[in-house]
């Protein structure tokens, strides 16, 4: 069914309805604008997946900080600098093996870890991959291009707002060896949300 022509010039876009939210803020002294370039900066330059790269190639060469990590994620990534929000309280890492593929997803809407996996992508908050990874992980994972031997036991786990997940990819045997940062350059947001193997 197409939209009537009279609502489409009666509704303004997204990015109008934005401009006239943040000025209408911006008059009141409530300085959106601001806001905005600060949460922008955030997104674009801190809450980015190389956070939780750097935790990964530090699980895969120090097996205490490993075993420190699965015990309580939190506390192990502020070994290495990195902070979650208050209502993050808990970062629960879940290792993949070759047997077992770990998957996360939020059921609700669109949570992760992203103060260390970064934000989600599009698709994650996308009610398709919501709803389905569910009920046939197995062929969402292969639609994703990521084609699992049956043997492998798929685990999905359903983010809260207090509980947070991170994947710890397997490390690729012929990695063995590689410096911590360049072992960081080959983990990607994907494998940490358990759609990818590396
Ligand atoms: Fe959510």
């Amino acid at each position: 069914m197409s939209t009537p022509d009279h609502v489409i010039q009666r509704t303004a876009s997204v990015e109008q309805r934005v401009d006239a939210i943040q000025a209408a803020l911006d008059e009141r002294g409530m300085k959106a604008t601001e806001a905005v370039e600060e949460l922008q900066h955030l997104a674009e330059e801190q809450w980015i997946p190389q956070n939780g790269a750097r935790v990964v190639a530090r699980a895969w060469v120090d097996p205490a900080f490993k075993a420190r990590l699965l015990a309580n994620g939190r506390d192990a990534v502020a070994e290495l600098g990195l902070s979650m929000p208050k209502h993050h309280r808990h970062l629960v890492v879940l290792e993949n093996t070759s047997a077992v593929q770990n998957v996360i997803c939020c059921t609700l809407c669109s949570c992760t870890a992203f103060t260390i996996i970064g934000l989600p992508p599009d698709w994650y908050k996308d009610l398709e991959y919501r709803s389905r990874v569910v009920r046939e992980s197995r062929t969402v994972l292969r639609e994703m291009g990521l084609d699992l031997a049956p043997e492998v036991e798929i685990k999905v786990w359903d983010t809260t707002a207090d509980t947070r997940y991170m994947v710890l990819p397997e490390q690729p045997p012929e990695t063995i060896g590689w410096s911590e940062e360049k072992l960081a350059s080959i983990v990607s947001r994907d494998a940490m949300i358990g759609v990818a193997r590396l």
